[in-house]
């Protein structure tokens, strides 16, 4: 990116500011508001209100309250979005396998790849017994493929809050994980006396530690639950932070991969995608 494109969004931004410091975070004359959730630049709720497509979140009015989802053609609710930490934060999906032969969702998510699922804040989660689960997705170009296994010996033994192999195992989120998917397993129900309902399920998702906590009727009812997952996003390009001007500060994100652009006028500080 040449000096224009800088000095564009430094425009950009100083505009931004203004508006922000005048009203909401939102464009003028866009949308704030999808039901509950606010929606700042440079997300908005129309190509005309967004930076781009990829910061489309479609507000769909037509249920109470209105759904918003990511972009216009995705199914993926987003339940929050924070500018300040440059993060998005979204339902997960639980993949769940209630027989061992019975075949298990995968849920996937068709995420630009500067949304990478957060390393800092989600855990892969499976819980059941006789349970486990992969995750898969890519770092940069790599494939990145990895499970958790959850068994009980004996089910008395599954405690509350407890996430560590027995009735729920967790695993950490690489740094810069991206286009994930997962798929519940289970082991053959077979001579499973010491566990008393074979027809219990394996659930596996990706979620947010601080909200999650483990319960065992997880087990011993369906999950019917869903937990946000948090993504960070970073722009990739050949952009430089030392092009950044006074007023500004750049920085790279945390798992490495991007920078965002941090404009500061001792109010406010503003996340803006640098491109
Ligand atoms: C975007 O803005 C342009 C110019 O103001 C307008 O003509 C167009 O209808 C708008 N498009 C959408 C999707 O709101
Ligand atoms: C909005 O939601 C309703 C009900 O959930 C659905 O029938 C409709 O197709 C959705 N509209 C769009 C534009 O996605
Ligand atoms: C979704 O957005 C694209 C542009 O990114 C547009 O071409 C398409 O018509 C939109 N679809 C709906 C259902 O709004
Ligand atoms: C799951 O993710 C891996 C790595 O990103 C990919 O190669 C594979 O095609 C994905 N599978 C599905 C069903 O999306
Ligand atoms: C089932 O488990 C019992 C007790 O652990 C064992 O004695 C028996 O051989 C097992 N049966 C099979 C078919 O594995
Ligand atoms: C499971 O644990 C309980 C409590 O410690 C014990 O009474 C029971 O015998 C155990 N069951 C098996 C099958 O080991
Ligand atoms: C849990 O869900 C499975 C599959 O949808 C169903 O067969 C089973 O009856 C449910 N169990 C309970 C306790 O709701």
């Amino acid at each position: 990116m040449g000096f224009r494109g800088v000095a564009f969004q430094l425009m950009l931004a100083e505009m931004l500011l203004t508006a922000t410091l005048v009203s909401s975070l939102s464009k003028p004359g866009c949308d704030a508001l999808c039901g509950d959730l606010e929606i700042p630049y440079p997300f908005g709720t129309s190509l005309n209100c967004s930076l781009n497509k990829d910061f489309l979140i479609a507000c769909n009015h037509s249920s109470t309250p209105p759904k918003a989802l990511y972009r216009n053609e995705s199914d993926i609710p987003v339940t929050k979005v924070d500018i300040t930490t440059g993060q998005l934060h979204i339902s997960s999906f639980i993949s769940r396998r209630c027989h061992p032969s019975t075949k298990a969702n995968s849920p996937w998510y068709n995420l630009p790849d500067f949304l990478t699922v957060s390393n800092t804040e989600n855990k892969f989660t499976v819980i059941g017994c006789n349970s486990y689960a992969y995750i898969r997705g890519q770092i940069d170009d790599r494939n990145y493929k990895t499970g958790c296994i959850s068994l009980c010996e004996n089910i008395s033994y599954v405690d509350e809050g407890s996430c560590t192999g027995t009735g729920c195992c967790q695993i950490d989120i690489p740094k810069g994980l991206k286009r994930i998917n997962y798929t519940a397993y289970r082991f053959p129900d077979v001579n499973q006396t010491n566990i008393p309902d074979i027809r219990r399920c394996t659930y596996a998702f990706v979620a947010e530690q601080s909200k999650f906590k483990f319960k065992p009727s997880y087990i011993f009812d369906n999950l019917t639950e869903n937990f946000p997952m948090v993504l960070d996003w970073a722009i990739t390009g050949n952009a430089k932070c030392e092009e950044c001007k006074e007023n500004t500060e750049c920085e790279t994100t945390e798992d490495g991969s991007g920078y965002r652009l941090q404009v500061q006028n001792g109010l406010r500080r503003e996340s803006i995608p640098f491109q």
